[in-house]
Order: structure tokens, then C-alpha cells, then sequence
């Protein structure tokens, strides 16, 4: 009972590692990236489902997690001045259930007045106005600070640089949604594609994009647009949201007309059913509506949590689908040879974009659904940039055609597909032969966490393949410059730069080449904690699958994977041309001091909230004096490191063990005093 307790909790523990990372992840793309790569509703509920697990389990709970921080839009380097936020700038919960809603709405105080807007899905701005002059414009940033784009947006025509007349505050901030219509985003990715530059996948992406770009006069041309919803300031003449707006909008602000104060939970019901189909209609992207409380003093008292206000909820739209017909299914190799059914269709709008392509994301799919070509399917597309097929017209029958055979070779090189067990994907073996995976190889090789190599891009990689110049990654260091400058497109120039960039990415560090290597669930976290232990590529090549299992976070797959990858001669071969070529295959950093031997021998769990340290920085101090850490509570603890919140699960356990529990402080003197723990 005991282990499979620890297991389940194990299990959990690995999950919330797991989604923190992706979400994280997510974040990045996209709010710095600019490419999205969940759609919203998956990225949602990947974090309520982080949110459940942090609340069961308050004892792994970490500041930094997403759960407790807005992603990011900040600039790296110092291309915009960054500026604090005079209130912090929250996102708000959100929810895809009406029943929610209406739950939302009973539990807030009899008679209240709500405010149904639109959602509007662009960017959020903040503006700043002294004395009726515009003097900043932050982007959202991290919640904390901001960019200043002022100049770009300075050339939006509806935001007043200059406010006439008088009545307004000499200090106040309006806060809006930046967006680019439907129209200019089109004709956009019109021009992009023409210069085979990557597209936008969405309006609020290219909207992103546009406003941090760094000439303002291309800002101008591509035509942004923008609706505030949200004033604040220390003394504004009014008591209620509505009234903040209409002032605004008196003020000559672009506020939507799109606006119902609402009394009743039907009024608010049908602003959104209402809203549900007229909003195709709008010249911008709109994913849901936002509902306020109007009176300024009961949003005070609900107040806020640490994300977001409780005096307003966002109701997101269900994602657009369509009907259409599914013409052919053909197959995708990807990097790691995995084969994915994609269906090529009659063309369709949907959420603005004409969609011929959609996933049919693997066999079993397919099948359960018994699709198959002259079927009429669903296409869905929420915002995320793969549209996907979601089913099909129950009347459709396609009697006409034979129900869809998978194929059993690689419809890129031939070889007979594999399944693996346990997994829907069928995968190509030809890891080393197939083209799709050798050139995915080398991408990733390339890729900026990887070995960073700017200027050599998807493309080229491609090119070079197809032209024999690259067969693998050890191929990338013995490229020519009349390799490169005798390409269609290139020169000398960009030759010289591409060659600048393989020797830079000599200094990459060891752990970072080990991901670079692209062994089969090594992970970039997961390359960082191997070469910890294996602080050579020699070393590495020797260890057992004892050793590799001893490492944190990888488990028997994983160093069957790497042992794997090791006992490949082509791989040895390439480590070989890697190391001639001058590349880090190993870590000359001197190792982490061994500062005593106090905790030697001692299995450690350290949970809860910690107030001198981190967990990680405790881990670390456990290692370095010699102990050993691990996640769950058996017989074999040898005591607990307790902060904050540790979870009741482990507190019980401990006891019923008897295993010791020792505060953070207690810790501290511990190995402070190096001195032997033969007590505990
Ligand atoms: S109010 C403290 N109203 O949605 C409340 N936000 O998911 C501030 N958004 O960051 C936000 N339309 O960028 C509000 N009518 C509207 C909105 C809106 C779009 C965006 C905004 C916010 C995000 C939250």
C-alpha cells in the first residue's frame, strides 16, 4: 500500500514538474515568439489541471510556478525601455462552460449590475496620460513591467497622443486591447508569403509581432487598431466601470459600442448567445466576452487574487468548426520519425483563415471515426496554428471509397513502420536514412537552445541535404564557405556569417550538446542533470543503466535510450568528428565542491515552502554534504526537511514511520556544524 502510494504521488509529483515546464514553455512561444504552439483551450486546461495538483498537494508549491505568474512579453536586451506598472496588470480567470458563468454570476452579491464587453483577442496595452499627454505605452510584460512602445503606438490613428478640452485628471491610465484587423492581417501574411519570410498564424500573433517591431513607419503601414476597456487612476470622477467608459469615450477614446450593462443572468446569457455568431461579423478577432462588476466599490471588496481580479470573468467562445470535404489523407514524417495521417481538404474559412490541411493525428483516429476520403469532416481551429479534424457528418457516408489503409512503409524512404507498444503512433526506424528525420536532426542540433548556430536555418538545412553538403551534425563543422556563398540567395556575406556562428557554438557547454544530440527523450533539463553526473561524453559512453537510473528524473526508458544511442557506431563516429571539430563533449568547469561527508549515507525528502533558500538550493546543499534526495516518504527516510505547507499526506506518513522531521533552521545548523548525524 505504502508504495503505491508514493507511487501515485511519484507520478503526480513528475506531472507537475512536467506541466510547469510546458506551460512555461507555452508562455514563451507564445507571448515572446510569437508562435503559438498549444491552442488556448489546451493551454487552459493544462493549468487547471496544474492547479488542482498544486492545491492537493500544497507542499510542492513553488513561486515561480505559472500558476502564480502571468507569461511574459518582456524584450530581451534593451530594446525597449522597460517601465514598472503603476497597478500590477492581471490576466483574468476564464472559463469555456456558460454553467460556470451562471454559478459566477449567483455567487456575487444580490442585485448587482454587470457589464458584458466583447473579448477582444489582441494584446494588452496600458496607457499613461499626464496632463492629457500620452507619455507611455507598456505592453503587459511580465505583470510587473512593461515594454514602452509609445512610438508604435503612437501610429495607431484612434489613441489621442494630445487630449482637448478639460475635465480629465492630470494623471490616469486607460488600458485596451491592441489588435489587427482581420484585413491588414491577410494582406500581411499576403506579402510574407510572397517573400517566403514565415507566416502569422493568427491576428493577435501578428499583432504581437507588429508592436514590437522596431520601426515605427512599418508599424504605420501594417495599420494596428485598438479598444480600451479598463480606466484607472487615484481620482476619477466616477463610481462605476460604465461611467469610466463613457468618459472615455466623451474624452475621444476608441471605446466598442459592443457594451451591455446587465441586471439578470438572461440579460448577460443573451449578450452572449448574441454575440456567439455576430461577432464573425467584426472587423477584428474576438475570442470571448469579459463580464465586470460595474460598481468600482464592490469590485473592491471581492479584490483580487494573485492573477487575476475577482470581479471579473472571461466566458471564451467554444473553437470554430466547419464542414468539409476530406479529399485525400496523406502521410508526415517528423524529426523523431513519427508518421501523422494529415487530410487534405476542400478549402473552408474558419476563424478568418482558409484552412486546406488538418491532423488526423494518428491511426487509431482515424479508425474509430471510420474516416475515410469523400467523408464530410468537422475542422476545427482554436486558435492554434494545425487545424485538426474533430469527426465527422453523422449522414456521412463515403460507401464509394475504401475505408482508409494505413500504410506500412515510410512514405518517405520506405521502410517498414514500426509500432510501439503502448503508443498510437506508428514511427519510421530508419532514424539514419530517412530524410525527414535526418534533417530534423540536424534543426534541432542547430536550434537556438541547442548549439544556437544563427543564420543556418530550417531551410538551408534542407537545401544543403538535398544538395549533399550535410548528411549528419558532424557535416555542420566541415562546411566551406563556397559551400555556402554559392547558394541561390547567399554571398559571401551571409556565408561568413553562418561560418561565424559553427565556430561560436564550439563554447557551447557540454549539457547543452548532449541535448543537442537529440537522444529520444532527453529533454533539455533532463541533458542538464546527466551531464552533471557524467561530466564527459567518455563517461557516458561507459555508463550502465544502474548509473544512468541513479540520475534524477531519468528512468529506465530514458537510459534505454541513451545506452542505445551509445551502442551506435554511427553515433561514436559522430561524437569523434564533433570532438576533432573542437566541440565542448565535455565539462571543464571544476566540480561541485564536496563540502563534507555530514549527510553521507542519508536518504533526505525535503517538501514544503522554504524561507532562507529553495528547494532546489536545499537538493543541492544535500548533494554537496554528501546525502542523497528523494521524492517520496518510505522506511528508508532518513529524515524529512520540512518547510512551509508540507503536504498532511507526508506529515501523516512520517509519523506513522516515525521519521524525523527537521525545520529549515535545524537543517541549516546541521551541516553548519559538519558534524557527524550518526543521532538521527
Ligand atoms: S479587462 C483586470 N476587458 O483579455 C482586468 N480584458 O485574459 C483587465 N481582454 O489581459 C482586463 N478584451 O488583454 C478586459 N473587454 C476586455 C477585454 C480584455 C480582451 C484581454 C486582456 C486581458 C486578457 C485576459
Amino acid at each position: 500500500m505504502t508504495d503505491l502510494f508514493s507511487d501515485i504521488s511519484s507520478a503526480e509529483h513528475d506531472e507537475v514538474l512536467r506541466l510547469r515546464k510546458e506551460l512555461e514553455e507555452a508562455n514563451r512561444r507564445y507571448y515572446v515568439d510569437n508562435m503559438p504552439t498549444l491552442s488556448d483551450r489546451d493551454f487552459d486546461s493544462k493549468m487547471q489541471r496544474l492547479q488542482e495538483l498544486e492545491r492537493l498537494h500544497p507542499e510542492w508549491a513553488d513561486a515561480a510556478s505559472p500558476t502564480h505568474h502571468v507569461g511574459s512579453d518582456l524584450t530581451q536586451g534593451s530594446k525597449f525601455a522597460q517601465v514598472a506598472h503603476r497597478y500590477p496588470m492581471l490576466s483574468l480567470g476564464n472559463t469555456y462552460s456558460q454553467a460556470e458563468i451562471e454559478d459566477w454570476l449567483r455567487r456575487l452579491p444580490e442585485g448587482v449590475e454587470i457589464v458584458a464587453e466583447l473579448k477582444y483577442d489582441g494584446l494588452s496595452i496600458s496607457l499613461w496620460y499626464e496632463h492629457g499627454r500620452l507619455i507611455h505605452a507598456l505592453t503587459r510584460g511580465d505583470g510587473t513591467r512593461g515594454d514602452d512602445v509609445l512610438r508604435n503606438i503612437q501610429t495607431i490613428p484612434s489613441i489621442p497622443r494630445q487630449l482637448h478640452g478639460t475635465g480629465f485628471p492630470d494623471r490616469f491610465e486607460l488600458r485596451g486591447e491592441v489588435l489587427l484587423p482581420w484585413q491588414n492581417f491577410e494582406r500581411l501574411n499576403r506579402e510574407r508569403a510572397e517573400e517566403e519570410e514565415p507566416l502569422f498564424a493568427n491576428p493577435r500573433n501578428a499583432a504581437s509581432g507588429t508592436l514590437k517591431l522596431l520601426d515605427p513607419q512599418e508599424v504605420a503601414r501594417r495599420g494596428l487598431t485598438c479598444y480600451l476597456y479598463y480606466m484607472l487612476g487615484e481620482d476619477l470622477p466616477a463610481d462605476t466601470h460604465m461611467q469610466r467608459l463613457e468618459q472615455a469615450k466623451q474624452w475621444g477614446f476608441p471605446v466598442s459600442d459592443a457594451i451591455r450593462l446587465c441586471r439578470s443572468v438572461d440579460e448577460v446569457m443573451d449578450f452572449i448567445r448574441y454575440w456567439d455568431t455576430e461577432r464573425k461579423q467584426l472587423p477584428v478577432a474576438t475570442d470571448g466576452i469579459v463580464l465586470k462588476v460595474n460598481s468600482l466599490a464592490q469590485q473592491q471588496q471581492l479584490g483580487y487574487t494573485a492573477k487575476s481580479p475577482r470581479w471579473a470573468i472571461a466566458y471564451k467562445f467554444p473553437a470554430e468548426k466547419q464542414l468539409t470535404l476530406l479529399r485525400d489523407i496523406t502521410c508526415q514524417v517528423g524529426r523523431t520519425g513519427v508518421v501523422t495521417p494529415v487530410a487534405n481538404l476542400e478549402p473552408v474559412q474558419l476563424s478568418g483563415t482558409i484552412v486546406q490541411r488538418a491532423t488526423l493525428h494518428n491511426e487509431d483516429f482515424i479508425r474509430s471515426l471510420a474516416i475515410r476520403p469523400g467523408d464530410r469532416v468537422w475542422v476545427e481551429k482554436g486558435g492554434e496554428i494545425i487545424p485538426k479534424i474533430t469527426g465527422k457528418e453523422a449522414s456521412s457516408a463515403a460507401t464509394e471509397a475504401q475505408p482508409y489503409t494505413f500504410p506500412t512503409l515510410c512514405p518517405e524512404c520506405g521502410t517498414a513502420l514500426v509500432r510501439v507498444e503502448g503508443e498510437a503512433a506508428w514511427r519510421c526506424p530508419n532514424e539514419d536514412g530517412c530524410p525527414p528525420q535526418i534533417v530534423g536532426k540536424m534543426i534541432h542540433f542547430v536550434s537556438r537552445k541547442a548549439m544556437n548556430i544563427d543564420g543556418l536555418g530550417e531551410e538551408t538545412i534542407a537545401l544543403l541535404f538535398r544538395l549533399g553538403l550535410l548528411h549528419n551534425v558532424a557535416d555542420i563543422y566541415s562546411l566551406r564557405r563556397e559551400d555556402i556563398a554559392t547558394l541561390e540567395g547567399f554571398g559571401d556575406k551571409s556565408a561568413d556569417n553562418i561560418l561565424a556562428g559553427i565556430e561560436r557554438s564550439k563554447q557551447v557547454p557540454w549539457a547543452r550538446v548532449l541535448f543537442a544530440l537529440g537522444i529520444r527523450m532527453v529533454g533539455e533539463t533532463t541533458a542538464k542533470k546527466i551531464a552533471r553526473r557524467f561530466r564527459a561524453a567518455e563517461d557516458l559512453q561507459w555508463a550502465t543503466r544502474e548509473q544512468l537510473t541513479e540520475v534524477e528524473d531519468v528512468g529506465g526508458q530514458i537510459a534505454d535510450n541513451v545506452l542505445a544511442w551509445f551502442a551506435d557506431l554511427r553515433n561514436l563516429e559522430i561524437l569523434l568528428r564533433l570532438r576533432e571539430a573542437g566541440v565542448q563533449l565535455a565539462d571543464n568547469a571544476p566540480a561541485e565542491e564536496q563540502q563534507s561527508a555530514v549527510l553521507q549515507g542519508k536518504t533526505i525528502v525535503v517538501s514544503g515552502v522554504f524561507a532562507h533558500h529553495s528547494r532546489d538550493e536545499y537538493k543541492a546543499m544535500i548533494e554537496a554534504h554528501g546525502g542523497k534526495n528523494t521524492g517520496s516518504v518510505s522506511a528508508k527516510t532518513s529524515f524529512i526537511l520540512a518547510g512551509e505547507n508540507m503536504g498532511p499526506e507526508k506529515r501523516k506518513k512520517a509519523e506513522t514511520l516515525g521519521v524525523q522531521i527537521m525545520t529549515e533552521d535545524e537543517f541549516l545548523t546541521l551541516i553548519q556544524s559538519n558534524e557527524s548525524t550518526q543521532t538521527l
